[in-house]
């Protein structure tokens, strides 16, 4: 069936009502047949009394004189051709044709009704009988008269007819009805249409529409909610733009600084490599802030579905990072150590993971005091692949914990740094279905644990 809304109610409409039409449709025939049935039956039986009474004795004989009255009784414009047979129970004929399709339901003198075939033509005919009495002789006499069905017919149809023209009538009129009013109740949803195809995309307040039907509220609720949704991530968007132009500033504005700085001293030239070298420092801050921009981008674009053609060793991912990080940890004065099982293999981009480790335990070496300790662990059991990075630093103040992973917040200003490395690892770590969690260590030592879980591929 087809999908419009439109002709499906229509069908539930005309269904029913078909039905209702054809049932009644056929109980109006049936009694217009029988009341026709009625009159035709009274005008035979009304006829055949007639004749009968004209049956007399004369001289011993039976005779009948048939009356002009009994065939008038059948006049109609139908011309319904009318036949009758007077006959004694002896088998003499004393009127009508000889042929008739006479029937004697001898034994009771009550009028007998039935159909036959007179000359080719189906007839309705009835037998009437009337005994005569003459010296002590009884004599059965049959009356029966028949006729053609034309009349009758035309009465079924002048009963039958109308009613059903009405009821088809009725039924014309309701679909149209329903059409004009389908037409009419449906203009609050082609407006809810046009409400949502004329915005323009930036256009974010909820959908407003008039008297709208109980029906078709929680479709607007539900288009309402999914604005406000997106409004939200409208505004963290730009939000994050924002943020990410102030930061791009502050370098650039120094290094603007630097080069006015430079132009006018051009002379003296241990001032300019002072200057070169700061400029360099500016860049570099800009083009680390840029790559992680960059890996904001890729962490947040990443989809599992697309991650789950790759396996990857997270142990073995986090020794090359330890490696990396070694000269670091040392220049730090930091003790960096490690408990890795040998293979923890998990779903996985091996790059984004790779950065992932790197910005956990970069932020244990960097925040944590000189003569500290990291610890970077990968533990594997039947499910569940985990790193956990230790350190005994100074830990993260319980306000700010619960930010730390919002792109560009910071909780240390004096050291450098963008804001933007936890909420990297928290993208990369969604895009791998896992789950990463920043504890506070309390006793016996200050510090931070950071733990990461994924699903083991065993
Ligand atoms: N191991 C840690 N110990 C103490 N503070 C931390 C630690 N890791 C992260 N933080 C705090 O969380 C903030 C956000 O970290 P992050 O997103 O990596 O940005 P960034 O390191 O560039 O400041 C840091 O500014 C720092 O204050
Ligand atoms: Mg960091």
């Amino acid at each position: 069936m087809t999908n419009s809304l439109r002709v499906r109610l229509l069908w539930w409409l005309l269904v029913p009502l078909a039905i209702y039409v054809f049932v009644t449709g056929k109980a109006a025939y049936d009694n217009a047949r029988h009341t026709a049935d009625l009159v035709q039956e009274n005008t035979l039986l009304a006829s055949a009394r007639m004749i009968a009474g004209e049956v007399e004795w004369s001289d011993g004989r039976l005779l009948v004189d048939i009356p002009p009255a009994a065939l008038e009784v059948f006049a109609s414009p139908q011309g319904d051709q009318v036949f009758y047979n007077v006959s004694v129970d002896d088998g003499r004929l004393l009127a009508g044709v000889p042929d008739f399709p006479t029937r004697d339901a001898a034994g009771h003198d009550a009028p007998d009704y039935y159909d036959a075939d007179l000359h080719g033509k189906p007839i309705r005919a009835v037998g009437f009988v009337r005994q005569m009495y003459d010296n002590g002789a009884i004599r059965r006499v049959l009356v029966s008269v028949g006729k053609t069905q034309a009349s009758r017919d035309a009465m079924v149809r002048e009963l039958w007819r109308p009613q059903l023209v009405r009821q088809i009538e009725m039924v014309l009129l309701a679909v149209a009805l329903a059409c004009i009013g389908l037409t009419f109740e449906l203009r609050p949803l082609l407006k809810v249409k046009k409400e949502v195809m004329d915005r323009d995309p930036m256009q974010l307040e909820p959908l407003r529409v008039e008297r709208l039907h109980t029906e078709l509220r929680p479709i607007v609720d539900a288009i309402n909610q999914c604005i406000a949704r997106l409004g939200l991530q409208v505004a963290a968007q730009r939000r994050f733009i924002a943020d990410a132009a102030h930061q791009l500033r502050t370098p650039l504005t120094l290094l603007e600084t630097q080069l006015q700085f430079a132009r006018q001293h051009r002379a003296m030239e241990p001032s300019l490599n002072e200057t070169l070298a700061a400029m360099q420092r500016s860049n570099r801050s800009m083009v680390g802030l840029t790559n992680k921009l960059l890996l904001l981008a890729q962490a947040e674009a990443a989809d599992y579905a697309q991650l789950a053609r790759q396996k990857v060793d997270l142990a073995a991912i986090a020794q090359d990072v330890i490696e990396d990080l070694a000269m670091f940890a040392q220049k730090r004065e930091i003790d960096l150590g490690a408990e890795l099982v040998e293979s923890a293999w998990i779903i996985g981009h091996e790059g984004l993971l790779s950065a992932l480790v790197y910005n956990v335990v970069e932020n244990a070496i960097r925040y944590t005091q000189p003569g500290g300790h990291v610890t970077v662990a990968v533990m594997r059991d039947a499910q569940r692949v985990t790193l956990t990075v230790i350190d005994d630093g100074p830990g993260i103040p319980a306000e700010a914990r619960s930010r730390v992973f919002e792109p560009f917040y910071r909780a240390s200003a004096d050291t450098e740094g963008t804001g933007l490395g936890l909420a990297i690892a928290k993208e990369i770590v969604q895009a791998h279905r896992g789950q990463i969690v920043l504890a506070q260590r309390e006793h016996p030592d200050r510090g931070v644990v950071v733990t990461v879980r994924f699903t083991h591929l065993s």
